[in-house]
């Protein structure tokens, strides 16, 4: 047996384990011991809001740039998921903070708006996914009367005139009502006897209907407020006979079942008025109103979202005042980072197909660049231009700019983030560019491409939107052109030695020609040529040899070479210290010229296919390329550098 075959665990211990897992998490007790639980751990009877808040919390903060003005708390519950959108996540937070103190927005429901696929629903999936989780902790246990369908808060058991004692002793709040099948059952089950009551832990599952709701919009002359508060149950009513009998109905919407938790509600404004009055009912009075009971309490977190127009047309509406009332608003734009805008590329293709893909070095990058610039609105001061913008908002330095003119930038802004390209749109073109094409790895320009390509396929993109994607494009091919060329002179520069040498041959054998007045051969056509003298003045002005000065220089170079010629000895390009230091000087401003004679080469000779081939290993070696994608940047630069 192999080792991997060995490690491998077996499946009946794995399901052993997890019925393990399952049964640790049970407790069942009367209410009298519950109690004396909730006593040395009070935060069992904690509200929703500060459930939600202590499990953010629990995941601990990272500092940005701490002790600066840039200083940044990042959330780790939200940092693995979500990039580049702190200030909507601090907002967040600090909602959260103010609700656990039972502060009065507590009763409101929070709305994040903001552009389509800018992470709204994934903030929401987050704290949904997160309560399921946390709820299976130690810290996060959460305790139901058994049998309630609302699995409501045992501490209701105690009744009303009994809580400021409680609270004076124990320093319990006490906040709401049993639910009508909780009454039911302490009256008739449990004849009256509170202590009695038998108390379990339930564990928040969205699947199961416990602690998470969700409630989607859909027609409305179909759609029932049933949905969300529950309906009488037609198998039962017969029997029991009145409709305000527990047992007559169901507590089976999704207000009811969200109690202790949260409750999306998705698209909320997309919504029909009727369901939102449940609502609002809801965050005014913390309750329910539903069949032929009086109010239901009910404890829950509301989250919904919308778009900025939607939510300019709710607002503008006066009908909709009393509910404008109930809710707060947070902006949730987005991302304006080009670092962190590659990052949400980075998490979505590794949960995408295109994980085998060899995607090219700045490929993320220059799309990233697109999609924030169009994003962005443009700068008021004459000295920025958008890319420069662009560059500040990511830390990036800008010569004479400092981290108080990205605030002053940003301070200027009206609708930033709020418009412009989603991460989603740049993904969908990537993966269809490799599909419809069968490539096996994608390059900077091909994104480009089929990014471009795109804007006549979305329905989404106004001509006049087109128009100005199409001069981004152009502007992020700019500066994806000064990458690739930088690219690619990196990569030469390493054969440092080489070049050197070959600068240094080209220099003699014009130099020699200069000198005894002849003509120079090329090496591949064999034409004869006058002496470059561009060449030669080239390299003597980096030393600063003056135009009168150059013929003696040329003469004492020529004397060296005779001089190490004689004593068998070879002349390199380090055997005269002011041809080295102008040599040296030289390769910087010099590369584009080599670079340029080498990859815009048509037919490459072989020293030059053996430099192609060393620049091409280095890329692949060294900077993440494979063959294909170095050899597509090499023809790339070759042909910007032969224009
Ligand atoms: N700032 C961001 N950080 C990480 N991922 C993001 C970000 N913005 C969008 N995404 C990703 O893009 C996709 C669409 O986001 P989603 O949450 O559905 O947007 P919305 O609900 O606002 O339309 C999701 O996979 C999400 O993870
Ligand atoms: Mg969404």
């Amino acid at each position: 047996m192999s080792d991997t075959e060995t490690s491998k665990p077996d499946i009946a211990q794995l399901l052993e384990a997890h019925r393990r897992d399952r049964a640790s998490l049970h407790w069942e007790g009367t209410f009298r011991e519950y109690f004396e639980m909730a006593v040395k751990r009070p935060q069992l009877t904690q509200l929703a809001h500060a459930r939600i808040c202590d499990m953010i919390l629990a995941a601990g903060t990272t500092v940005i740039n701490p002790g600066t003005r840039d200083e940044i708390t990042r959330y780790n519950f939200f940092s693995e998921e979500l990039f580049g959108i702190d200030e909507a996540i601090e907002q967040l937070v600090e909602y959260f903070k103010s609700a656990a103190q039972r502060l009065e927005v507590r009763k409101r429901i929070l709305l994040l708006m903001g552009p389509v696929g800018g992470g709204k629903s994934t903030i929401v999936t987050l704290l949904k996914r997160g309560l399921e989780k946390w709820t299976r902790t130690e810290a996060g246990a959460v305790y139901a009367i058994k049998g309630d369908p609302m699995h409501g808060d045992p501490m209701h058991l105690i009744p009303q005139d009994l809580r400021p004692e409680i609270q004076k002793h124990y320093g319990i709040y006490i906040e709401g009502e049993l639910s009508p099948q909780a009454r039911y059952d302490l009256e008739h089950t449990y004849k009256g006897r509170h202590e009695d009551v038998i108390v379990e832990r339930i564990v928040f599952s969205e699947k199961d209907r416990v602690g998470i709701g969700t409630f989607a919009p859909s027609d409305p002359k179909s759609q029932d407020v049933s949905e969300l508060t529950g309906s009488i149950d037609l198998s039962t009513i017969g029997e029991v006979g009145v409709e305000s009998d527990p047992r007559a109905y169901r507590f089976d919407g999704e207000l009811n079942v969200a109690n202790r938790g949260m409750m999306e509600f998705i698209e909320i404004l997309k919504c029909d008025e009727k369901f939102l009055y449940s609502l609002l009912t809801l965050s005014q009075e913390q309750a329910i109103k539903t069949g032929r009971y009086a109010m239901i309490y009910a404890d829950e977190v509301i989250i919904s979202h919308t778009n900025e127009n939607e939510y300019q047309a709710f607002v503008g509406n006066k009908k909709n005042e009393a509910l404008q009332d109930r809710i707060i608003m947070i902006k949730v734009p987005y991302n304006l980072k080009v670092s962190e805008e590659e990052r949400i590329y980075k998490k979505l293709l590794s949960q995408s197909s295109l994980q085998g893909v060899h995607i090219a070095p700045y490929t993320l990058r220059v799309a990233a660049m697109f999609a924030v610039l169009t994003r962005l609105e443009p700068p008021k001061r004459a000295n920025v231009d958008l890319v420069k913008k662009m560059k500040l908002y990511d830390g990036e330095d800008v010569d004479g700019f400092k981290s108080k003119d990205v605030k002053e930038l940003k301070a200027e802004t009206v609708r930033e983030g709020m418009f412009g390209i989603s991460p989603r749109y740049i993904i969908n073109r990537l993966s269809n560019a490799l599909v419809q094409e069968s490539k096996k790895y994608i390059t900077p320009i091909d994104a480009l491409r089929t990014i471009r390509d795109g804007f006549e396929q979305h329905t989404g993109i106004t001509a006049e939107e087109r128009e100005k994607y199409l001069n981004l494009i152009t502007l992020v091919r700019k500066e994806y052109d000064e990458i690739a060329k930088t690219e690619v002179q990196r990569a030469f520069v390493y054969s440092f030695e080489e070049m050197a040498k070959n600068i240094c041959d080209n220099y003699l054998d014009n130099v020699e020609a200069y000198c005894n007045k002849e003509k120079i051969k090329d090496a591949i056509t064999e034409e004869e040529m006058e002496p470059d003298e561009r060449l030669m003045r080239s390299i003597e002005e980096q030393i600063g040899i003056s135009e009168n000065a150059k013929n003696m220089f040329r003469q004492e170079i020529l004397i060296r070479i005779s001089t190490y010629a004689r004593k068998g000895k070879r002349f390199e390009y380090n055997s005269h210290e002011r041809l080295k230091e102008a040599i040296e000087k030289k390769i910087f401003a010099d590369l584009k010229d080599i670079v340029k004679i080498t990859t815009s080469a048509k037919s490459p000779d072989a020293d030059q296919l053996r430099r192609i081939n060393e620049v091409i290993d280095r890329l692949v070696k060294k900077h993440g390329y494979t063959p294909e994608s170095a050899n597509e940047l090499l023809n790339y630069v070759g042909s910007l550098l032969s224009r």
